[in-house]
């Protein structure tokens, strides 16, 4: 039997999700929706794309929690998204109460699984379910610093015209406009980026990866980003699902690494079969330093609201 993989919210990024993993035939899938016929539906249509693009995947999809029954690894994308205008903390009372009620239902039926959290504000989130679902903070880990990480490389690619493969980045801290890009682990075949772009315009590159989701929220303006989000919990899955031991940039609670502790943010982390193995320290800047303390600072103005 392949390990199982579910995915609550079958919305953009849930539904993409999905169909990524899908894709990938290494695991079984159930994908579940309070919006009667949406799961089964999209669950359906993906299974029937199945004999075209090769893979056997056995997708599931419902209303029902019992599909979820025995997951290795549990994706939460479900709460609402943004609408231009709004930044990703004015949706904490509706998302707080939605994935409340998902973890503990989730639990239920897979008490060993790892989970993914997707819904935004994400780092209070990751923080709600962790709370809620007893587990160990190794084991509820949440999607941010790969996405931001993957739109910090895709300008810097850009810009140096030079494949997004080339380029190695961190993005860590909180998901909004208080993360950090560290300028001084990029670097382009070990060049170091502050050596191939004048300090003005990098700060501009750096900028507009802080608004990264913000930008596509004001361009769509009906919902927001899912290629790239659904693309970054895909990794995620895989890391732990096949037991890669990837170093991801993932958002955990800490308990003393960089210095700061009980709160959820954005790290390098090893990620595998049971989770988080560890937490990468990477050397920060004087700058960096302070940014991400006012980052953890941002982050507990956030989640000090939580219920
Ligand atoms: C973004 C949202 C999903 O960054 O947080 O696009």
């Amino acid at each position: 039997m392949r390990p199982k993989v579910s995915i609550i919210g079958a919305g953009n990024v849930g539904a993409t999700t999905a169909q990524r993993l899908a894709e990938l035939d290494l695991f079984d899938l159930a994908l579940v929706d309070v919006v009667d016929g949406l799961a089964e539906g999209k669950a359906l249509d993906m299974a029937e794309a199945g004999p075209i693009l090769g893979y056997d995947t056995q997708l599931v999809g419902g209303t029902d929690y019992a599909i979820t029954e025995g997951s290795s690894v549990v994706v939460i994308t479900s709460g609402l998204a943004r609408k231009p205008g709004m930044s990703r903390d004015d949706l904490i009372s509706a998302n707080a109460q939605i994935v409340g009620d998902v973890t503990e239902q989730v639990m239920r039926r897979s008490p060993q699984a790892v989970l993914v959290i997707v819904t935004n504000p994400l780092d209070a989130m990751t923080e709600l379910a962790l709370r809620r679902s007893g587990l160990d903070r190794f084991r509820v880990i949440g999607m941010a610093g790969i996405l931001d990480t993957a739109r910090f490389r895709s300008f810097l690619a850009a810009e140096l015209k030079v494949s997004v493969r080339s380029v190695e980045a961190y993005v860590l801290g909180g998901h909004g406009d208080s993360m950090v890009p560290l300028r001084g682990v990029t670097s382009v075949a070990g060049v170091p980026v502050g050596r191939l772009i004048a300090q003005p315009r990098l700060e501009e590159i750096v900028q507009r990866t802080r608004d990264g989701g913000a930008e596509i929220v004001k361009l769509l303006k009906s919902g927001s980003a899912y290629y790239a989000p659904s693309a970054a919990a895909a990794q995620m899955v895989e890391a732990i699902a096949a037991d890669r031991r990837q170093v991801l940039p993932c958002a955990i609670r800490l308990d003393g690494e960089y210095g700061l502790s009980g709160v959820v943010m954005g790290v390098p982390v090893k990620l595998g079969g049971a989770g988080v193995s560890e937490v990468i320290e990477v050397e920060l800047t004087k700058e960096e330093r302070a940014e991400l303390d006012r980052s953890a600072e941002a982050v507990r103005e956030v989640t000090a609201v939580l219920p």
